[in-house]
């Protein structure tokens, strides 16, 4: 037991029992802006995580799934459901507040040219200039893998460098797990994960799997230093 001031030792043992259950969770999300241009994005005051991935991947209910809210987040059967870059605010148990964005997604074949090149150009954008991204999660689908755009994202994002930030994180998941036999999703992770060269996450919305996993990830990439009990887990 480490020597605690006395005058500290109440607050000391709130706070280590309420943190050793999840410090990471997400105790609280409000959505924050939409902007269809990066000129009217809030300024970039606190770090930030965005969500990329083709469109229908689901993206939107992962960070709904996240933070544990049903519908902080619009989501939609029908791709295409996420066309700007949405905003929000995430606050986890243990204080730490961090900026989540849902980026619109890509590879949807019934969009005209034109949009699919003001999309480029707003993610391009955001990415680009964004002094306060520290990761992006991209999001596949466990039964479809990797695809073409997903890893010219992934090559974009690790090549890219942005004076006054440091490189950004890739933390890849696969999604929508609970579609696929547990054998089988295994075995489609480890092939992803293969393909990629990198960690896979496995995911699902619908049951919560890979939550702690995720936030863990995102809090890493956002924070460095994973202090806590279940560090070597
Ligand atoms: P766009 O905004 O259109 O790019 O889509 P998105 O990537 O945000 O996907 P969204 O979260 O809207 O989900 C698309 C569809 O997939 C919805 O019908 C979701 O209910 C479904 N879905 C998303 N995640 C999961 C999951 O983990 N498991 C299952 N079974 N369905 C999921
Ligand atoms: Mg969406």
């Amino acid at each position: 037991m480490r020597h605690v001031s006395p005058i500290l030792r109440p607050w000391f043992t709130v706070s280590a029992e309420r943190n050793a259950k999840e410090p990471f969770g997400i105790v609280d999300a409000r959505f924050v802006a939409a902007a269809v241009a990066i000129g009217s994005l809030p300024g970039p005051v606190g770090v930030e995580i965005a969500f990329a991935g083709r469109s229908n991947v689901g993206k939107s209910s992962l960070i709904n799934a996240l933070v544990e809210r049903k519908n902080l987040v619009r989501t939609s059967g029908r791709p295409g459901a996420t066309r700007q870059l949405n905003v929000f605010e995430a606050r986890a148990r243990d204080g730490a507040v961090l900026g989540f964005v849902d980026l619109p997604g890509y590879g949807y074949a019934q969009r005209s040219k034109t949009e699919r090149q003001t999309w480029a150009e707003l993610i391009d954008d955001y990415l680009t200039t964004r002094v306060t991204l520290a990761a992006v999660v991209l999001i596949v689908d466990a039964r479809r893998g990797l695809e073409e755009d997903d890893m010219a994202l992934i090559e974009f994002i690790t090549t890219m460098r942005v004076p006054s930030r440091r490189p950004v994180e890739v933390v890849l998941v696969a999604t929508k797990i609970d579609k696929l036999p547990r054998s089988a999703w295994r075995t489609e992770v480890e092939r992803i994960g293969k393909a990629a060269g990198r960690r896979v996450i496995a995911f699902s919305a619908e049951t919560g799997e890979g939550r702690s996993e995720l936030l863990r990830a995102i809090r890493k990439s956002a924070l460095g230093g994973l202090p806590g009990p279940t560090e070597n887990r």
